[in-house]
C-alpha cells in the first residue's frame, strides 16, 4: 500500500468548499436529512475544534467538526461530534483516527467535558465512547444503540437528559413562573 502523506491541522475559512464536497461524497447529498443535522441547523460549529487532514499541497482528505448542544434542563453544555469524513478511496489508513484523537484532545484541552455522537459503536469504542443511554443521555428520534457518549471529565453527564439544540434553547422564552399577580 502506498503511504499517504498528510497532516491534521485546524480548519481555515478557505477549506469550506472542499469540506462540503467531501461530506457530499462520504455521506451522500441527502445528508441534511439526518436527525443529527437538526442540532446543527442555524448553529455554527465550534471553530476552535474544526480540523482537517490535508496533503502537503493543501488537498483536504478528511474533516472533523463539533457542534455545541445542550443536555437536559436547564441545559448543560456538551459537544456533538461530527460529521467526520475521510476521502472514500483513502479510508482505513488511519486518517479518521488521527482526526478523532486531535479533536478529542483539543476538546479536553479547551475545557469541554462531554462529547456525544451518532455512529457505529464498533468504530468509536476505541476512543472511549460508550452507549449514551448508560449516562441517561437521549437523542430523541435517534436509534439509541447508535447514540454514544464520552465523558472527558468524570461525572460530566450529570443526571443525563435529552439532547437539545442550542438554537431551540435560545428561542425558548424565559420561565415566567413565580410571580404573585
Ligand atoms: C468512518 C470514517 C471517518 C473512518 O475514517 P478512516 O480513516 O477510514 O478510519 P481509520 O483508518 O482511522 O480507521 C481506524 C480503524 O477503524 C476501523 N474502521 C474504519 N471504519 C469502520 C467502521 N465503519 N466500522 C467499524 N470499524 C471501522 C478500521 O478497520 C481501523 O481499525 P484498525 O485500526 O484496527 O485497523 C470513514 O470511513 C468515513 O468517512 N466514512 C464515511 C462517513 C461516515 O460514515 N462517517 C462517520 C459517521 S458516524
Amino acid at each position: 500500500m502506498v503511504p499517504v502523506a498528510y497532516a491534521v491541522r485546524p480548519e481555515e475559512p478557505g477549506d469550506a468548499p472542499a469540506i462540503e464536497a467531501l461530506l457530499d461524497r462520504a455521506f451522500g447529498p441527502d445528508r441534511w436529512q439526518k436527525r443529527s443535522y437538526a442540532y446543527r441547523e442555524g448553529v455554527a460549529p465550534v471553530a476552535a475544534l474544526s480540523h482537517v487532514a490535508d496533503r502537503p499541497d493543501g488537498t483536504v482528505l478528511g474533516t472533523l467538526r463539533f457542534w455545541p448542544v445542550l443536555v437536559g434542563e436547564p441545559g448543560r453544555p456538551a459537544l456533538l461530534l461530527g460529521p467526520i469524513a475521510v476521502e472514500p478511496e483513502l479510508s482505513r489508513l488511519g486518517i479518521g483516527k488521527a482526526l478523532m484523537r486531535r479533536g478529542l484532545f483539543e476538546a479536553g484541552r479547551q475545557g469541554h467535558d462531554l462529547v456525544i455522537l451518532v455512529g457505529d459503536p464498533a468504530y468509536y469504542a476505541v476512543f472511549g465512547f460508550e452507549p449514551a443511554a448508560r449516562f441517561g443521555l437521549v437523542m430523541p428520534h435517534e436509534k439509541p444503540q447508535r447514540v454514544l457518549a464520552l465523558e472527558l471529565t468524570e461525572g460530566a453527564a450529570g443526571d443525563g437528559g435529552d439532547l437539545r439544540s442550542v438554537r431551540a434553547a435560545q428561542a425558548t422564552p424565559p420561565n415566567m413562573t413565580g410571580g404573585e399577580n
